[in-house]
């Protein structure tokens, strides 16, 4: 065993994260203010975890005082959420703000800063309004990238002068992946070049926005919080490395390299237009993509990926797919989160940072999302109730360790934010596998509890050290 002592550099940044629809709940919204997210939950409650989804989910609307008073507990000095666009708006034709939810935004922004947190916001965390999908086909159009930009200008005005971390997404490729390319999310239809569209109007999107930001000279960051997934092939064989190279292409290439070297891969062009995938980018859209790329990102990290070459010819009469290209691996004898059905591989922190340093110039980064979600959490509570995770302080501790090793190696991160700050509503799990720092318990009027993580988390933010012990063959 060695033991490490590790100092977070001046300035890190040790928050948690979480999104409106969340933790929100409906409370006061307007039945015109539906997201997509809300109108899945309505139309296919059946697939979400015992019935619970965004209706009340932890119900921060009403609690937030309590809960931002919580994150000075846990010893936060940044929280991520993201503002709710479905709700931002009464009228998203004419692009008329609603006030009600503008001032409980405001006010949830003040209270934290009077409580010493800094708030970074998403401006897009799954809450497209159920509205623009309906009556737009939601990013086939663009009239609705011009929408958001609408939405982002509103919102800058109001609160940019406060609030100094900016996103223009978090995690952009999923609902299309989920829904259009693997058809397994409502509204379940399976349109290979509507993912493409839609990931090419997202891509716009941040450029716009990144380039309103900049003309009207707010003086914060303005980025996109992406989930490269870090892809391993199975083997060195050629076979086994294509496959993970075409797997990078159409599922982290896609967005990194537009927001952050201004283009997309040319290989990925290719590839998309050699399997009659159209999306057809102007030549204005490209020229605004190139000119406006992001002062930083953040990169959701949770678990390994790993493939090899497909197993099979892709059939002729199934639509194309990016599995043409690759089957999945399961490496032999793997850690796993069972809960989640997740592999823990905690070097893949290291290989991202590596990588952002080596082919994305180093640019300024955060690790916005890394965590652990465990079901039946309530086994572990201890005699006066409290959730004994050491798993969850062990899990932060390792990834934080490759980190901190990568930023002696030189990289750029400037964070670390820990998914979530409390137990929150996951996509169809819902409470299934809980995430935070503070209990949410269902059984008890939701009441807020400081998980053994919760003080743990708070000690780790006061000394500004990590304290790990690990066997002398981890590394
Ligand atoms: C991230 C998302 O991918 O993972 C969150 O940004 C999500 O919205 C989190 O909740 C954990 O995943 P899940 O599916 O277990 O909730």
């Amino acid at each position: 065993m060695t033991q490490y002592a590790m100092k977070f550099p001046e300035g890190f940044i040790l928050g948690a994260a979480a999104s409106a629809w969340q933790t929100e709940g409906w409370s006061g919204k307007k039945d015109s203010q539906d997201s997509y997210i809300d109108a899945w939950y309505k139309n296919d409650r059946k697939v979400w975890h015992n019935g619970y989804g965004p209706a009340v989910a932890t119900d921060f609307y009403n609690r937030y005082v309590e809960d931002i008073d919580l994150m000075q507990v846990v010893g936060l000095t940044h929280y991520r959420s993201s503002i709710n666009w479905s709700r931002f708006m009464l009228d998203y034709e004419q692009g008329i703000v609603d006030e009600e939810y503008a001032g409980y935004v405001d006010k949830v922004i003040d209270t934290m800063l009077a409580k010493g947190i800094e708030p970074m916001f998403c401006l897009e965390h799954y809450e497209l309004p159920a509205y623009l999908l309906e009556h737009y086909g939601g990013w086939s159009s663009p009239k609705v990238v011009d929408m958001f930009v609408h939405y982002a200008e509103e919102v800058f005005k109001r609160y940019a002068h406060k609030v100094k971390y900016w996103f223009s997404f978090n995690e952009p490729i999923v609902v299309q992946t989920r829904v259009y390319l693997d058809a397994i999310r409502y509204p379940y239809e399976q349109d290979t070049n509507k993912w493409m569209v839609w990931n090419h109007a997202k891509n716009l999107a941040t450029a716009k926005i990144v380039k309103a930001y900049r003309e009207h000279g707010y003086d914060g960051k303005i980025g996109v919080v992406l989930n490269p997934e870090v892809t391993y092939p199975r083997s060195s064989a050629v076979h086994d490395k294509r496959a993970a190279e075409i797997y990078d292409l159409f599922y982290n290439r896609v967005f990194l390299d537009p927001a952050i070297k201004g283009e997309y891969p040319a290989e990925l062009l290719t590839l998309l237009r050699g399997n009659g995938i159209d999306f057809a980018p102007t030549e204005e859209d490209l020229a605004i993509i190139k000119h406006n790329t992001v002062d930083f990102i953040g990169a959701n990290l949770y678990y390994p990926h790993r493939v090899k070459a497909p197993e099979a010819e892709w059939p002729t009469h199934v639509p194309f797919h990016p599995k043409k290209y690759f089957s999945g691996f399961d490496l032999p004898g793997r850690e796993m989160n069972f809960s989640r059905g997740w592999e823990i591989d905690p070097a893949i922190v290291y290989d991202m940072a590596m990588r952002i340093k080596n082919e994305y110039g180093n640019i300024e980064w955060i690790l916005s999302e890394n965590g652990m979600g465990i079901e039946n959490e309530a086994e572990f509570k201890d005699e006066e109730g409290q959730i004994q995770d050491d798993y969850r302080i062990d899990f932060i501790s390792r990834h934080l360790f490759h980190l901190l090793r990568a930023i002696e190696d030189g990289a750029n991160c400037r964070g670390y934010m820990l998914w979530a700050f409390t137990d929150n509503v996951s996509p169809m799990n819902a409470f299934k596998n809980r995430y935070g720092l503070v209990e949410i318990d269902l059984e008890d009027n939701r009441n807020r509890r400081v998980k053994k993580s919760g003080q743990w988390y708070k000690t780790l933010s006061e000394t500004r050290c990590l304290d790990i012990d690990l066997d002398d063959e981890y590394r």
